[in-house]
């Protein structure tokens, strides 16, 4: 089956409330496959729209040859990106339903379906690793290690990450309006992103085995690829909060 992608983004209603932001219910209290299809096709559309303030693309330079999107969902970024045929693209992500939709949409992109915390792929593999909105759902130390090794010497990482003012809004909206499990998972998130940007010690939701998600700050961020082994951190924090950094060295500090 082909689908037609603009058919099914004019068909679809949208649940969620900011592009490039975390999907409605992408968390374990009540996440459904159909808003998790309507978030992926929403942003391909606006990953389709240059003129659009809520569109944020990686910078991804004729240079690149190896191109991975960690928690792409249904690849809606590399699709968008009209990569040149000869590049290598690959996307990865644990929503099979999101890789399908992908998949079905566009056959020259890789998609698999992989945590980011163990990525299978060798190492200095790829020369340019990203990761849009994804990675404040992941372990930050395993993601970020994994990015780091499977990135070439020299090559760089572009990550776009959930500021605190994001989550304390969330935790707004799910007082005012009574959601008390909503308000509890938001403590997690608010906690985790403490420990996290304070100690450098980050734990998983405690229902829900392997689960994580988190704020980030730009002391905290920066400590954190520094202490993964990346090099020339530069951080931009305006209408989107953007991380790159650079892998310099083929081991990383705690290697012998
Ligand atoms: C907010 S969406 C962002 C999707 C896409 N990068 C974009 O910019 O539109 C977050 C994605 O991260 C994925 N994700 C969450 N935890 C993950 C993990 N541990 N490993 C891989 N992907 C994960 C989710 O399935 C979801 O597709």
């Amino acid at each position: 089956m082909s689908w037609n992608v603009n058919t099914l983004i004019e068909q679809m209603r949208l649940p969620f409330r900011i592009a490039g932001g975390p999907r409605e219910n992408a968390h374990p209290i009540g996440d459904t496959a159909m808003g998790s299809r309507n978030y992926h096709l929403h942003e391909l559309c606006i990953a389709n729209s240059p003129g659009d303030s809520r569109r944020i693309m990686p910078p991804i330079l004729e240079s690149h040859r190896r191109i991975l999107d960690v928690g792409c969902g249904a690849g809606q970024t590399l699709i968008a990106s009209n990569l040149a045929s000869s590049v290598m693209a690959v996307g990865v992500d644990i929503d099979c339903s999101a890789l399908s939709i992908g998949k079905q949409m566009n056959s020259r992109i890789h998609l698999v379906g992989a945590r980011g915390e163990a990525l299978p792929f060798q190492k200095e593999y790829f020369d340019f690793v990203f990761s849009r909105v994804a990675l404040p759902y992941m372990n930050l130390h395993k993601t970020l290690g994994e990015m780091w090794r499977v990135l070439t010497v020299g090559g760089r990482i572009w990550i776009v990450l959930h500021p605190f003012s994001l989550v304390l809004k969330e935790m707004h909206e799910s007082i005012s309006r009574l959601e008390i499990k909503s308000a509890i998972y938001r403590s997690y998130v608010i906690a985790n992103g403490i420990t996290l940007n304070l100690l450098g010690k980050e734990f998983a939701f405690p229902f829900k085995k392997e689960h994580y998600e988190c704020f980030q700050t730009v002391r905290g961020i920066r400590r954190i690829l520094k202490r993964v082994g990346f090099d020339s951190v530069e951080i931009a924090k305006n209408n989107f909060f953007v991380a790159t950094a650079i892998k310099n060295a083929p081991t990383m500090p705690s290697d012998p």
